[in-house]
């Protein structure tokens, strides 16, 4: 089975009406109702395609998430059989509070093919397709990975820019960083936008680094793997339930490693549509009578674009 460009197309429609639906909410300090108006359309409408889908990464698990849980069975039930990981709003709080970074985002691929991840933490490292594999680990030191970039494409440290989410569980991280002289992108939210700043150098991001949300590792993980980049990831397990839900899902080793081949394999379809402005795509815009979204689509080894969707207002 090929995912064909009939899929793109129809996956650019399903991240493009989620985000239409998320607009109206945008800047009504409302995140709740922000993310359900954007998951029930992505629901209904990836419901509507033949195929035999399967959440593996979504809204949280059954008990926690009525729509779009781990394991939801989506599709008609007729055509391909496809593993789907969803976040139909990326960066709840830039919608509620009408900031920029808020995305529509889906990945596809068939069955087997995404990592079936548990909502919790990652422990994540991203760099761009131009730095060879040897040369960062997530389990190098920051001061590591640091002198190694910079050693690699021969600057000076102060010239390097690492983008990180700004929480208080970064701080050593970020006391290194500010130490060594290293730019600082400090990000409030949003990691998926924060790991794809690595894919091109107009983002001026060499590195990407720290803990953020699991999903939002792997949906990262499927669209760097369309650029060549390098990814790894880490999940972390801190109470015994969380250990349970990851065994049952099954993962044995709780301390793994994962490299980005592992998380996804195979052909696979990236798209996140701009709710607001960011700095990947630009937000859901609305002129005469049409809405007019941005969506950057990936599909391993074949298109890496910017589409543009238009869709009348009812
Ligand atoms: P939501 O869209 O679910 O609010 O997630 C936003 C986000 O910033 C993610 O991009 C990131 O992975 C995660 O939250 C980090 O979690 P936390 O805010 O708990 O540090």
């Amino acid at each position: 089975m090929s995912l064909d460009k009939n899929f793109i197309d129809k996956l650019v429609k399903i991240t493009s009406s989620a985000s239409i639906a998320c607009h109206k909410h945008i800047g009504k300090k409302n995140k709740i109702i922000a993310d359900k108006a954007a998951t029930d359309a992505m629901r209904k409408n990836l419901n509507k395609l033949n195929i035999n889908g399967k959440v593996v990464i979504g809204e949280g698990e059954l008990d926690k998430a009525p729509m779009l849980y781990i394991g939801e069975k989506l599709g008609t039930g007729v055509g391909p059989n496809i593993d789907i990981a969803v976040d139909p709003l990326e960066g709840t709080n830039f919608a509620a509070n009408n900031l920029p970074g808020a995305l529509s985002v889906i990945a596809i691929a068939e069955k087997n093919n995404l990592f079936n991840a548990p909502e919790t933490y990652m422990d994540k490292l991203a760099v761009g397709h131009d730095i060879p594999s040897e040369v960062t680990d997530l389990d190098f030191s920051v001061e590591k990975n640091i002198k190694n970039i910079a050693d690699f494409k021969n600057v000076k440290i102060e010239q390097l820019t690492v983008c990180i989410l700004d929480r208080p569980r970064h701080k050593d991280k970020i006391d290194i960083l500010r130490q060594m002289k290293v730019k600082i992108k400090l990000i409030s939210d949003g990691d998926i936008s924060g790991a794809l700043l690595v894919t091109n150098k107009k983002y001026k991001v060499d590195l990407f680094m720290g803990i953020g949300g699991g999903p939002e590792g792997v949906l990262a993980a499927s669209a760097l793997d369309a650029f060549n980049c390098k990814f790894q990831g880490r999940f972390i397990f801190k109470s015994e339930d969380d250990k349970t839900r990851a065994k049952n899902m099954g993962i044995k080793d709780f301390d793994k490693k994962y490299n980005l081949n592992e998380i996804i394999k195979g052909e696979s379809i990236f798209c996140a549509t701009g709710i607001t402005n960011g700095d990947l795509v630009s937000g859901v815009t609305l002129k005469n009578g049409f809405y007019t979204t941005e969506t950057l689509v990936t599909h391993k080894n074949s298109i890496i674009d910017i589409v543009k969707s238009k869709e009348a207002i009812t």
